[in-house]
C-alpha cells in the first residue's frame, strides 16, 4: 500500500516518502532493578510498532542520555522471548550523573549541563519522548527533565510497593514470591529442630513485603517499620507457642523495622552511602538470649530482585508498558501510569514524586495478620 501511494506522486516525493525515517521513541530502565522491566519493554515496543514508531532504548539508566551511541534498537526480534526474564535488557543503575533523589524525602537539583547533554543526544538521534522506567526517584528525575522541556512519561516500578501515586507497581508480587519460598523451606526446618528463624526482607521504609510474604508464608511474627516492636512482646509470643506445643518459629523482620525507642539500622558502605540492613541478626541474638532457643537468622537480600517475574507481574508491567505508548501517542507528557481500581490509568509525575505509601499500622492487612495470630511484637 505504502508503495503504491508514494508511486502516485513525484520521483522526489516518493524517495522522501521512502525514506523517511519512523517517529522515534526512547526508553530507559532506572534504579534498582526488579521484575518485570523486561516485559514493560516488550509492552512497550510492540505498542510502539503498532503505531509505526521505532524504539530506541538507553543503557544503564539516565547514564546512557550521557554516552554518545550507548543505545540499542529494540524491536520484536530483540525483545522476543525477554518477558520471562529478570533485570532488565537494557541495564540500570542507582547512581550516576542524574540522581535527584539521595535519601528519603531529600532531592538534589541535576546540573542544567547534564540535562542540556541528554537533551543533545535525544535531538540528534531525533527521539521526540522518553519513557522512564523507575521508582521514585527516577520519577524525580524524569520531573525535572519534564519541566526542563524534555517530553517524559513515567513507568512506576520497585519491589517494595510503596509508591502512594499506584495502587501496586510490578515487581512486588515477584519479592513477595521469594519470601514465600524461603519460608515454607526454612519452616520445614524451624520445626524439625525446634528453632526459631528470622528472615531478613527487603522493602526499605515500607513493610509491604514483609506483611505480604509473612501472611502467606505462615509467620509467626512479622516486624514492620510502622509498628515498632518490643523484645519482650516477641520472647513472651515465642514462649506461648512453645507452652502450646509448638516449638519452632518464623519470624520475618523487614530491614526498615525497629525497636521501640530504638532505631533502623544500616550499614555504611564504601562508597560512604547508607543502606538499611542488619537488623534480623540483631533481631535473632536478642530472641536466644531472652527465650534460650537456638535462634538462626537468615538475610534473603537481592534473592528477591531477581529471576523470573510472576504471571502477575508479567501482565501488570505489559499493561504499563503499552500505556507509556497511549500516553506518549495522546501527548499526556509529564504523566506516571498509575494502576488504580483494577484499572491501567495515568497521574502527572509531578503529584506521584515523594509520596509514600506506607503500611496502615489499624489497616485490614494488619488487622487480618493478627486475625491469623501473627504477632507485631507490639
Ligand atoms: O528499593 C528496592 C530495594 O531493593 C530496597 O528494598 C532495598 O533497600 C534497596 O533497593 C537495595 O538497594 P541496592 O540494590 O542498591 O543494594
Amino acid at each position: 500500500m505504502g508503495h503504491q501511494r508514494a508511486f502516485g506522486r513525484s520521483k522526489e516525493t516518493a524517495l522522501i516518502a521512502i525514506t523517511k525515517m519512523k517517529p522515534r521513541i526512547g526508553v530507559l530502565t532506572s534504579g534498582g532493578d526488579c521484575p518485570g522491566l523486561n516485559a514493560v519493554l516488550r509492552g512497550v515496543v510492540l505498542a510502539a510498532e503498532k503505531l509505526g514508531w521505532e524504539v530506541i532504548g538507553f543503557r544503564d539508566g539516565f547514564e546512557g542520555l550521557l554516552r554518545p551511541g550507548d543505545h540499542v534498537v529494540l524491536d520484536r526480534n530483540s525483545t522476543e522471548g525477554i518477558m520471562a526474564l529478570g533485570g532488565t535488557i537494557i541495564g540500570t543503575t542507582n547512581r550516576g550523573h542524574f540522581v535527584a533523589k539521595v535519601g528519603a524525602g531529600d532531592r538534589t537539583i541535576i546540573p542544567a549541563e547534564v540535562i542540556t547533554q541528554g537533551r543533545e543526544i535525544l535531538n540528534k538521534l531525533d527521539i521526540k519522548s522518553l519513557i522512564i522506567v523507575g521508582g521514585d526517584g527516577s520519577m524525580a528525575t524524569a520531573l525535572q527533565l519534564q519541566e526542563a522541556g524534555i517530553d517524559c512519561i513515567g513507568v512506576p516500578k520497585t519491589i517494595d510497593n510503596d509508591l502512594e501515586a499506584t495502587a501496586m507497581t510490578f515487581g512486588f508480587d515477584s519479592a513477595v514470591a521469594a519470601v514465600v519460598d524461603a519460608l515454607d523451606r526454612l519452616h520445614t526446618t524451624a520445626t524439625s529442630h525446634k528453632r526459631v528463624m528470622v528472615v531478613e526482607v527487603m522493602g526499605r521504609h515500607a513493610g509491604w513485603i514483609a506483611l505480604h510474604g509473612g501472611i502467606a508464608g505462615g509467620a509467626d511474627i512479622v516486624l514492620i517499620p510502622e509498628i515498632p516492636f518490643d523484645y519482650d512482646m516477641i520472647t513472651a509470643t515465642i514462649k506461648a507457642r512453645d507452652a502450646a506445643g509448638n516449638l519452632g518459629s518464623l519470624v520475618v523482620v523487614a530491614e526498615g523495622a525497629k525497636p521501640k525507642d530504638g532505631q533502623q539500622v544500616m550499614r555504611e558502605s564504601k562508597d560512604g552511602e547508607f543502606r538499611l540492613g542488619g537488623i534480623g541478626d540483631i533481631v535473632a541474638t536478642e530472641i536466644a538470649k531472652r527465650t534460650g532457643k537456638e535462634t538462626r537468622s537468615c538475610v534473603l537480600g537481592h534473592l528477591q530482585r531477581g529471576g523470573a517475574p510472576t504471571t502477575l507481574d508479567r501482565i501488570l508491567a505489559t499493561r504499563f508498558g503499552v500505556k507509556a505508548v497511549q500516553l506518549a501517542n495522546e501527548k499526556h507528557f509529564g504523566s506516571m501510569v498509575s494502576y488504580q481500581n483494577y484499572q491501567v490509568r495515568h497521574v502527572p509525575i509531578a503529584e506521584a514524586v515523594n509520596r509514600l505509601r506506607l503500611v496502615p499500622p489499624n489497616g485490614e492487612m494488619v488487622q487480618t495478620a493478627r486475625d491469623v495470630e501473627i504477632s507485631f511484637g507490639d
